[in-house]
C-alpha cells in the first residue's frame, strides 16, 4: 500500500463542508483542499444521496466499513481521497478492461468534447460503434444504442414481447439482468449479496409472467413464452460456466416453441472474445443484450440482434424506445477506442492472466489455511470461499459460498492494498493494466492477507 498526496487543483468535489470557504470553494466548484477522510466525506454523501452510493452494490453493507472514496484511477490502480492507492480488481465491475485513465479512452473522450457533448441527432461514431459490434458479433444484424445494461435488458423483453406477441419471460436464479423490473426475482450480484429475494416497488404484475429456472437445466417450454434470457457465462453468482449442451440446448428448446433466445452479454461482451460468449460457445441467440466495454467505462449499453427482430423497433416497428442521450458521443469515443485495442491477441493474453492470478490466489490461500478457489472461465475469474462450498453450477450451489469467509479476505486483501468488490458473487476483473509485476504484487498481498482471513 502507497500513500501519495491527492491532487487538490482538479475540481473534483470532494472537500468537507466546513472547510469548503478556507479551501477556496464555490456551491459549484470544490478545489479539494478541504477534505480529511474517506469517513468524512461518506458521511456527507450520506446526507445528500440514499446510503451514500449510486449504485447499490458499491454499499459495504456485506463486508462491514465504509468504502474507499475514489480520487483518480490509473492502470491498475485506483487512489483514494486519503491519498491510498490499491490495486483495483473491480474496473469499474468490468465497464473498463484497458486500465483506468487509458490514454487512447482519455484522447478520445477530449477529442469528442471539444465538438459538443450531445445533440439529439445522429452522429458518425454512433454509426461507427453499431457497425463495429455487428461486424465482431454477427447475431448482431442491427444494433441499438442506449445508456445502461439495465436499459439494454429491460429493452430486450419489450423487443420479444412485442415480436412474439406472447408475456412469459424465462430467467435464471443467480443471474442478474440490472435493474428492470421484470427480471428481479431471484438475482445475482447485488440482490443477492444484499439479501433480497426480489424487491419492494416491484409490482406483482411486473413479475407475474416471469419464470425463474435452475441455471444450467435446459426447462420445457410452452407456446406461451416469448423469451428466455440468460447470461451465457453466469458472472453475478461468482463465475460459473455454462456446461456442455446448456446453451444449445436453451436454443433448440426456443425454436421448438417459437421462443427467442436472449444472450444478456453485458459482462461477456468483448470481455471473454472478439464475439462475445455466443462466439466462444458457438450458439447463436436472436438478440444480445451489451453494455460495459463497449463503453470503453463510459454509461452506455445496446442491444442487437437479427434485422427482421430489431426492425421491429421503433420508427420503423410499433416497439418503442427512445433515449436523450442515446448513442452518446463521449461513450461512443471511448467505445471505439476501447474496441480498436480488443484484437483476438488481446483475449488470449487476457485468458492467460486470469489463470496466472486463480493460481497466485489459490496457492495463497491454500499455504495459509484459508479455504478459497478461483474458478477461471475464459477471461473471467470468480471466488468461491469455504470448506463446504464444492463446484458451482448454478445459484444453490453458488450461495454455499462462506460469505463471512469472503468478508474477511475483502477486508484483510483491502489492507494489504488490493480493491476486490464488496459482495461475495462478484467478478474479480483482470484487465490489460494487470501485468506480471501487478499480478505478483497482488499475489504478494494475498500471502499477507490469507491467514488474517483464516483465522479472524
Ligand atoms: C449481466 C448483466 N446484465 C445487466 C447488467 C446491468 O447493467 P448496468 O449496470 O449497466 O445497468 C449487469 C450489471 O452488472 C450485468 O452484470
Amino acid at each position: 500500500m502507497t500513500s501519495t498526496p491527492v491532487a487538490t487543483d482538479r475540481g473534483i468535489p470532494y472537500c468537507d463542508a466546513a472547510s469548503c470557504a478556507r479551501a477556496g470553494c464555490t456551491p459549484t466548484l470544490c478545489t479539494g483542499a478541504g477534505v480529511q477522510s474517506n469517513s468524512m466525506l461518506f458521511e456527507r454523501s450520506k446526507r445528500a444521496i440514499p446510503g451514500g452510493v449510486n449504485s447499490s452494490i458499491r454499499a459495504f453493507k456485506a463486508v462491514g466499513g465504509d468504502p474507499y472514496v475514489v480520487a483518480r484511477a490509473d492502470g491498475a490502480t485506483i487512489t483514494d481521497v486519503e491519498g491510498t492507492t490499491y490495486f483495483d480488481l473491480v474496473q469499474s465491475y468490468g465497464a473498463v478492461i484497458l486500465g483506468h485513465s487509458h490514454p487512447a479512452i482519455t484522447a478520445a473522450v477530449q477529442g469528442a468534447a471539444v465538438d459538443g457533448t450531445s445533440f439529439g441527432a445522429p452522429t458518425p461514431r454512433e454509426m461507427k460503434l453499431a457497425e463495429t459490434i455487428g461486424e465482431r458479433v454477427h447475431s448482431c444484424e442491427r444494433v441499438r444504442l442506449m445508456n445502461s445494461g439495465t436499459e439494454a435488458t429491460s429493452t430486450a423483453i419489450r423487443l420479444a414481447r412485442g415480436v412474439t406477441g406472447r408475456d412469459r419471460i424465462v430467467t435464471f436464479a443467480g443471474n442478474f439482468h440490472g435493474a428492470t423490473d421484470a427480471l428481479l426475482v431471484a438475482g445475482g450480484s447485488g440482490v443477492a449479496t444484499l439479501g433480497l429475494a426480489g424487491t419492494a416497488g416491484v409490482p406483482s404484475g411486473a413479475v407475474a409472467e416471469t419464470m425463474v429456472v435452475p441455471y444450467n437445466l435446459v426447462p420445457e417450454l410452452d407456446e406461451k413464452v416469448a423469451a428466455v434470457i440468460v447470461e451465457p457465462i453466469a458472472a453475478n453468482m461468482g463465475v460459473v460456466a455454462p456446461v456442455d449442451g446448456f446453451l444449445a440446448g436453451l436454443r433448440a428448446e426456443c425454436d421448438r416453441v417459437g421462443a427467442l433466445l436472449i444472450f444478456d452479454e453485458v459482462i461477456t461482451g468483448f470481455r471473454v472474445g472478439v464475439g462475445g460468449a455466443q462466439a466462444k460457445y458457438d450458439v447463436v441467440p436472436d438478440i444480445t443484450c451489451f453494455g460495459k466495454v463497449i463503453g470503453g467505462g463510459l454509461p452506455i449499453g445496446a442491444v442487437g440482434g437479427r434485422a427482421d427482430i430489431m426492425d421491429q423497433l421503433s420508427p420503423l416497428g410499433p416497439i418503442f424506445h427512445a433515449g436523450t442521450l442515446s448513442g452518446n458521443p463521449l461513450a461512443t469515443a471511448a467505445g471505439l477506442a476501447a474496441l480498436d485495442q480488443l484484437t483476438p491477441d488481446v483475449y488470449i493474453e487476457l485468458m492467460a492472466r486470469a489463470r496466472h492470478l486463480s493460481a497466485l490466489l489459490r496457492d495463497a490461500c491454500t499455504s495459509a489455511g484459508f479455504a478459497a478457489t478461483f474458478p477461471v472461465v475464459g477471461t473471467l475469474l470468480g471466488i468461491v470461499c469455504g470448506e463446504e462450498a464444492g463446484s458451482v453450477h448454478n445459484f444453490d450451489d453458488a450461495k454455499r459460498t462462506d460469505e463471512g469467509a469472503y468478508a474477511a479476505f475483502f477486508q484483510a486483501m483491502l489492507h494489504e492494498g488490493v480493491a476486490m468488490a464488496p459482495g461475495a458473487y462478484e467478478a474479480i476483473f483482470v484487465g490489460l493494466a494487470h501485468t506480471d509485476d501487478v499480478l505478483n504484487s497482488i499475489a504478494e498481498a494475498a500471502h499477507r492477507a490469507a491467514p488474517k482471513s483464516a483465522f479472524s
